[in-house]
Parts: structure tokens; C-alpha cells; sequence
């Protein structure tokens, strides 16, 4: 008989990133962004929105402390704004912004929340772009800088260290489609700079590890689990080089197996070779550095053969799940069974390997109703969905060490703005005003427990 009971230990949480809450951006000597620039510029983000006020949380951190502590979480996973500790991106540290984060981290541990930190959320120091920004080999050493200087100041407290967020993305929309900061569009650019995200996790996780032994240090890597449309064989080739783009290009070597060929081989297609971007000894400094990896999940990828093309460089194209499935209001299929065999997959692939969900969630627009509150129904039963998913990987043998909600709080969302709402907790943005949605309030229940209910929970009150 399964229980729906998680294993003891299991960490309980949610996750948000620096950019997408803090606001205050001129506070503490903070030096600017990427992405204070890319969103200057017109038409880059839905609705014209910025960082500049967002959540509030850089001035209002003891209030998500409270929330996080008030929804009885046992884990909460922020990122360090990279531009308030090196505001030129090299050389003189900023102890204000060290000392904010100190401060912040310590009053999580005395409500006894285990932070999990992320180091590179994307907010990358304005300055480092003279350099190419990520395609620049030299971003490397200036990660190592800022993954230095956070671990000198927290390495003693802080045991759980993301050092890089969504490689794959990163490289996509930064440098490939130019659709998030820096706002790149060039194919060798992006592989370039995905190559030195990478490059960058090793360094930083050696730095990491130098200072603090006990740390147990990983990368949150965006995986896809990439379906054919058919079983055609032509299909089935357009999925597996899919999953090779998306996935397979960070996962091997960050897990110690080198670039894999097949990708290798569509790069050297579309490019003419990659010599110049990837040296020799190159994957000896990225895999065998991971105390584990993050899992960020969303949904999955239906795949087609195509014909390679102006905009598409290789043979493939998503073309979307056929007949009526579930979406969330953003259009992204519900789809929780794939994260289930995602999981079992990387405990096949990757035996050792203890696995965080780091991120998982879905836009739901829901907004107060007649009586003050959020009813998210539909975010609840994703939540239920995705989770019963996560408990049946476990069943199967997978290490699955913590499940970190995104997000805690609506927030920026990146090119698309304040549009898309993706928190537990709804945010009033014009007031500042907080609610804890419905499925704030049943998630609460779930990590009180440790146990899924059997059937849809009532909701339980809050505060
Ligand atoms: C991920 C990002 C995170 C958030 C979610 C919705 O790709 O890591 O910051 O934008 O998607």
C-alpha cells in the first residue's frame, strides 16, 4: 500500500529570486544589473514593468522571513543580488549588501528555516558586459569572485548553495533569442556563454567548498522532458536531439560524462566547430563538483522533425501536446507525469546524485475575491498533482531530498512583467498588501505533516 508520507528530513520550502522581488535598486551602494539596462530599453517587457519596486523586499525582509516562518516552512530559497556585492562586477566587495543578506539568512535560522541560496539568478553586474558578459571567458573568474565573497560571509551557515539558475535559459533568451538580458542574439554567442555558466558552477563550487566543507553545493538546471509527436522514427530522432539541446547539454557534464556527441555533432553543424569555446580539460573543471542538483520543472516539450531553417538551427520544433490537455493560464500544459519519469530517469541516469526540486509552479491569475481571499483552486490541484508526482518517484527509488515551491510571492516575471502571477502569496502591488492564497494555505498543511491528503483538502485557515 503507498503512504503518501515523505521521507523524514525532506525539505519543505519555497523559492524566489533577488531581481524579481527586491526592488530598492539604488540602495547600499548596489552598482546596476543586466537586467536594470535590458529593461530600460522600450518594448522589452510586457507592460513596460522593472525591478525598481517589485515586492518590496529588500526594505521589507523580516515580513517574507515571517511568511515564510508563519506557512511553516522548513526551507526558503533566495538569491544574492550579485550587483549589491560586486557593484563594478570586479574587485571592491560591498559589505553593505553582504551585511543585508547576513541579516537575512540569520533570521531565517532562528525560525529555523534552512536557507538555500542561490548565487547567479541571472542579475548579473551591468559592468561584466564590457567583457561580453557570459560569452566572455573571463565571466568565469568573476563568478569565482562573487561565489567567494558570499562564502567568506555565510559559508559557516548557509549549507545549501545553488551556484547557477537555469543554464539553459540563461544561454536561450539571454544570448540565443535576445529575449531576456543581456538581449544577445547570436547561436555561438549562446553556446559560448552556456559553456561558461557551466565553467562557472565548477569554479565557484571549488571556492565554495574550500571555505565551507560541510556545503553541499549543486546547479538548478530548467529540464524538459522532450515527448515525440509520433513514433515515427523521424520524430522519435527530433525528441532525443530535443532532449540533447534542452537537457542533456548540461546534465552530462555538470554529472561528470562530458559534452554529449550528439549535441556536439548538431553544434558543429550549424556552427562549423566549437574548439574556440571549449578547450581541452574543459569538462574535467564542470562535472564531479555537484553535492547534488536542482531540479527546476515546469512542463514538457512535444517534438517534431523539421527542416532546419532561418531561426530554427536544427531539426526539430516543439509543436505542443495534441488534443485537450490541462494548462495553466500562461498556456503550459499541466503535465505532472513527466515529472514523475523525469526524476526516476535522472536516479537512473545519474545514480548518487540526491535530487532538489529547486522550482515548480504555474501561473494562475487569481486575485482576491468578495471575501479578501485567493481561491487558487486550480493551483492547488497543481500543486497536488506535481507533488503526488514527486511521491511516486520516491516510491521508485529516487533521492529526492526537498520540493521548493516557485514562488513564494507574485513577483517580476522576467520579459513578461507583473502579468503573470505565480505565488502562493497574492501581492497587491500598487498597496504592497499580502494574501496568502488558498494554496498557501493547503501547501502549509502538507509541510506541517510531511503527508499529502488523499482527497482535495479543505483549506485550512492561516495566521
Ligand atoms: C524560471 C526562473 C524563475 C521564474 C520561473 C517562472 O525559469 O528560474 O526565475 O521566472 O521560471
Amino acid at each position: 500500500m503507498t503512504t503518501h508520507r515523505f521521507p523524514p528530513g525532506f525539505l519543505w520550502g519555497a523559492a524566489t529570486s533577488a531581481y524579481q522581488i527586491e526592488g530598492s535598486l539604488d540602495a547600499d551602494g548596489r552598482g546596476p544589473s543586466v537586467w536594470d539596462t535590458f529593461a530600460a530599453r522600450p518594448g522589452t517587457i510586457e507592460g513596460g514593468g522593472d525591478g525598481s519596486r517589485a515586492c518590496d523586499s529588500y526594505r521589507r525582509w523580516d515580513r517574507d522571513v515571517e511568511l515564510v516562518a508563519g506557512l511553516g516552512l522548513g526551507a526558503y530559497r533566495f538569491s544574492v543580488s550579485w550587483s549589491r556585492i560586486l557593484p563594478q562586477g570586479r574587485g571592491r566587495v560591498e559589505p553593505r549588501g553582504l551585511d543585508h543578506y547576513e541579516r537575512f539568512v540569520d533570521a531565517l535560522l532562528a525560525r529555523d528555516v534552512t536557507p538555500v541560496l542561490t548565487l547567479n539568478h541571472w542579475d548579473m553586474p551591468e559592468a561584466l558586459l564590457a567583457d561580453g558578459g557570459w560569452v566572455g571567458r573571463s565571466s568565469v573568474d568573476a563568478f569565482t569572485e562573487f561565489a567567494a565573497a558570499v562564502a567568506d560571509r555565510l559559508g559557516d551557515r548557509v549549507h545549501w548553495w545553488i551556484t547557477q539558475n537555469e543554464p539553459w535559459i540563461i544561454a536561450l533568451l539571454g544570448y540565443q533569442l535576445g529575449l531576456h538580458a543581456p538581449g544577445v542574439r547570436d547561436l555561438r554567442a549562446s553556446v559560448a556563454a552556456g559553456h561558461h555558466v557551466l565553467l562557472g558552477h565548477g569554479a565557484g563550487a571549488d571556492v565554495i567548498h574550500a571555505r565551507a566543507p560541510q556545503a553541499r553545493v549543486g546547479c538548478a538546471l530548467s529540464l524538459f522532458p522532450c515527448d515525440p509527436a509520433s513514433d515515427d522514427p523521424a520524430d522519435l530522432a527530433a525528441a532525443r536531439g530535443s532532449d540533447g539541446y534542452v537537457n542533456r547539454w548540461y546534465l552530462d557534464p555538470l554529472l561528470g560524462d562530458g559534452y554529449p556527441a550528439d549535441m556536439w555533432a548538431h553544434y558543429e553543424r550549424a556552427l562549423g566547430g566549437l574548439d574556440d569555446i571549449i578547450r581541452p580539460g574543459d569538462a574535467e573543471l564542470i562535472g564531479g563538483r555537484s553535492d547534488f542538483l536542482g531540479v527546476n520543472y515546469y512542463t514538457r516539450r512535444v517534438m517534431a522533425a523539421a527542416q532546419p531553417g532561418p531561426g530554427r538551427p536544427f531539426p526539430w520544433r516543439v509543436v505542443g501536446p495534441s488534443g485537450d490537455v490541462t494548462r495553466t493560464d500562461e498556456g503550459w500544459e499541466v503535465a505532472p507525469d513527466s515529472l514523475r519519469d523525469l526524476l526516476i530517469r535522472l536516479h537512473h541516469d545519474h545514480p548518487g546524485v540526491p535530487l532538489m526540486i529547486t522550482e515548480n509552479g504555474a501561473v494562475y491569475g487569481d486575485t482576491p475575491t468578495h471575501d479578501g481571499l485567493v481561491h487558487d483552486q486550480r493551483r492547488i490541484d497543481f500543486l497536488l498533482g506535481h507533488l503526488r508526482a514527486v511521491h511516486q518517484a520516491v516510491d521508485a527509488g529516487a533521492d529526492v531530498v526537498g520540493y521548493l515551491h516557485w514562488s513564494l510571492l507574485d513577483n517580476f516575471e522576467w520579459a513578461l512583467g507583473y502579468r503573470p502571477r505565480f505565488g502562493l502569496v497574492h501581492v497587491d502591488y500598487p498597496s504592497g498588501r499580502l494574501t496568502v492564497k488558498d494554496s498557501g494555505r493547503v501547501y502549509a498543511r502538507i509541510a506541517a505533516t510531511g503527508q499529502l491528503p488523499d482527497t482535495r483538502p479543505t483549506v485550512p485557515p492561516f495566521g
